[in-house]
């Protein structure tokens, strides 16, 4: 028999903050933790559920260097878009929180430091990739390469997203800086192993006896990592971005992303409750992770290894992890930008959240894949919550009010449909009941649609609008129970559709009904004043349809666009070819337009050799005055040549991205000029 416990401690993945969350987020981990959270409340189950940025690691640095700036902007830009965009859906945690908080800082790092003490990690000097040209050692997804199980040639240092092995950067074949694009060397270093490989046997027993119950994607992924043999996992970073790690000599270390990031869970916990040790230390909480697969392992094995080898904390009793979100049969992609994003949803679609979620819920990745389209997308809405939800409570409340002024009438003698069609409201709450806590969100859905069709059928075969004159008594027991049917929705889509729920609850002015009212005929009394009748849906036509077809066909387009114009490469040049070319650091002192020429600019250069004359075709990308006291690198022994009268003594080296936008090459940090590159 299964466990009673006395608590939950709900946690869904805490979200890089290195860009806005999409609709992939949301199907995944955040609507089917939000469903199964409000139902728990609901039920007046004990419960907390956390979630935050997670704001270290890799991913975040890597964004910084695209967009130009620091760390710290960037996990600030997107921490607040992704919390607000978050709490607009209603999306309902606890507390949404941050990785850079000072509690999560301590908390990690004193979780470190206990292990460290109770010598359970390895410390180990070895090998591992370094990027010579600048200087840095890589990990994570400061590499790629091929992934030795799938063959994959885009495999990250930490993981290949293709078969979603963990892996370590030194197991990738023809590893690749993602820095200087320059093939890796090897340097030694000493970082701090958790030894799972010592551990493997207790992960064993753990999760292949006691928890056979998991879904068969997750069980599957587990058994199969520990049948290829766990090893220990290096549990520090030579970074500067992180969490410090807490000893003596460790300048320059900082811990693993994903080994403070699941820690995360309980800082936020912390910060939200000073009993916080009751959610994380008591055997009488149920401990949940909500997560996408690709963070089965991380959540299964390596934090509960962190778990037990610490003490005293309980582990994850379940972790029912989705499978991905497909966009228009195409793998959702956020450097492609093939991504519906939630907030620009919420400013599109306004007063659309339930639909969102709706469709999201319906369409959910439990057991495969799935794929999200705005056709779907459309039918859903139309024919489902237009056609059956919204029109059955709409039938409802409006033939009341016109009928009976907008009380509940009185219920007369049953008919043995009328206590057939009564009868299902339990039946379908106990099936939604069972399906959620089985977190088979689907399903669950799908009954708490029945709910409707029930009452739409029930209104279809009686015909009270027939009725009116001829037998009003009938008429007031036939709206009676529709408008018990109406409340049982209420509080049944309630976890799945909180705005319409709240809205239906408005209308039959019934406020925040509680789960248990759920299943019964009784919930309205006799005479209770409804409320105004609202539309609760509304047809989504062809034309909103199309423009997010639109807009998405331009990013396809976009993206094809850069793929046809990478160039191939050109012939193999000899190296004495290429150490003839003189490159330097120079400074531009003057600036001006070549006159009567569209595209010319004429340069006073510094090249620390001299001060020379360049022309430049730059003009239509850049004004004279941007370009002075810039640092340039010039090929400085380019053959002279004239143009346009003006003799120039060599070239400035240009990049020109794919869509044709002109950049200057420069030194990271302000060189002397003359200096060579090469
Ligand atoms: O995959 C991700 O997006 C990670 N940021 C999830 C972290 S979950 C947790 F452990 F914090
Ligand atoms: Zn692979």
């Amino acid at each position: 028999m299964a466990k009673e416990f006395k608590r939950y401690m709900i946690t869904t993945a805490l979200p890089y903050a290195n860009g806005p969350v999409h609709i992939g987020h949301l199907a995944g981990v955040y609507i089917p933790a939000d469903i199964y959270v409000r139902y728990l409340r609901k039920r007046g189950r004990e419960v907390m559920w956390v979630c935050g940025s997670d704001e270290h690691g890799v991913p975040i640095t890597i964004k910084a260097m695209q967009e130009g700036t620091t760390p710290q902007a960037v996990v600030d830009k997107y921490h607040a878009i992704i919390k607000n965009a978050f709490a607009r859906l209603g999306i309902s945690f606890d507390i949404y929180s941050r990785t850079s908080s000072p509690m999560h800082h301590k908390t990690s790092a004193d979780f470190f430091k206990h292990l460290h003490d109770k010598g359970v990690f390895i410390e180990r000097t070895s090998q591992q990739l370094y990027d010579e040209q600048v200087g840095q050692f890589l990990a994570d997804r400061y590499v790629t390469g091929t992934c030795p199980h799938c063959g994959n040639e885009a495999a990250y240092g930490d993981q290949c997203e293709r078969c979603g092995t963990s892996l370590n950067a030194t197991d990738l074949v023809n590893p690749r800086s993602s820095l200087s694009g320059s093939a890796p060397t090897l340097r030694d270093t000493k970082h701090w192993f958790l030894p799972l490989d010592r551990m493997q046997p207790e992960l064993e027993r753990w999760i292949l006896t006691e928890h056979k119950e998991w879904k068969t994607n997750v069980y599957g992924q587990c058994k199969s990592w520990l049948d290829q043999g766990l090893q220990p996992r290096a549990v520090s970073r030579d970074l500067s971005w992180g969490v410090p790690v807490p000893l003596p000599n460790a300048e320059g270390k900082v811990l693993y992303v994903w080994f403070d990031a699941p820690i995360g869970y309980i800082s936020a916990t912390k910060e939200l409750s000073p009993e916080w040790e009751k959610f994380w230390k008591d055997p009488d909480t149920r401990l949940i992770h909500f997560i996408g697969k690709d963070n089965i392992v991380f959540h299964c094995i390596i934090f509960p290894a962190m778990l037990m080898a610490h003490g005293g904390y309980i582990l994850p009793d379940n972790v029912p992890a989705n499978e991905f979100l497909n966009l228009e049969g195409d793998k959702i992609s956020t450097s492609r930008n093939w991504a519906v994003w939630l907030h620009e949803y919420l400013d599109e679609m306004p007063g659309k959240e339930d639909v969102l979620r709706y469709v999201l819920a319906a369409n959910m990745p439990e057991t495969k894949d799935n794929d999200f389209t705005w056709k779907d997308f459309q039918t859903r809405n139309n024919s489902e919550l237009v056609a059956i939800l919204g029109n059955f409570v709409n039938r409802a409340m409006v033939l009341t009010h016109k009928h009976f002024d907008g009380e509940v009438p009185a219920i007369g003698p049953l008919t043995h449909y009328d206590q057939q069609t009564l009868a299902e409201l339990p039946r379908i709450t106990t099936a939604i009941e069972d399906n959620l806590e089985s977190f088979r969100f689907r399903e669950a859905l799908k009954e708490v649609m029945n709910m409707a069709r029930l009452g739409n059928k029930y209104l279809a075969d009686t015909e009270p609008w027939k009725l009116h004159s001829t037998d009003p008594q009938r008429v007031a027991t036939i709206l009676h129970i529709a408008l018990q049917i109406t409340a049982n929705i209420a509080v049944v889509a309630e976890p799945f559709l909180p705005f319409t729920a709240a809205r239906i609850g408005q209308m039959l002015q019934l406020d925040a009904p509680q789960w248990d009212s759920a299943g019964r005929a009784d919930v309205l009394p006799q005479g209770h004043k409804l409320g105004q009748a609202q539309l609760l849906f509304e047809k989504i036509d062809d034309t909103t349809i199309q423009a997010q077809l639109d807009k998405l066909q331009a990013i396809k387009a976009h993206n094809q666009r850069m793929a046809a114009k990478v160039e191939p490469e050109k012939p193999a040049v000899s190296f004495d070819d290429f150490a003839r070319m003189d490159i330097r650091v120079g400074t531009v002192l003057e600036a001006e337009r070549v006159p009567k020429t569209q595209k010319l600019l004429k340069l006073q250069v510094d090249t620390g050799i001299d001060v020379r004359t360049l022309v430049s075709g730059i003009a239509e990308h850049f004004a004279p005055n941007e370009l002075v006291g810039k640092q340039v690198l010039v090929l400085a022994n380019l053959e002279p040549r004239k143009i346009k009268g003006i003799e120039s003594h060599g070239m400035v080296l240009m990049a020109e991205d794919l869509d044709g936008a002109l950049r200057l090459l420069q030194p990271s940090s302000p060189m002397t000029s003359g200096s060579t590159v090469g």
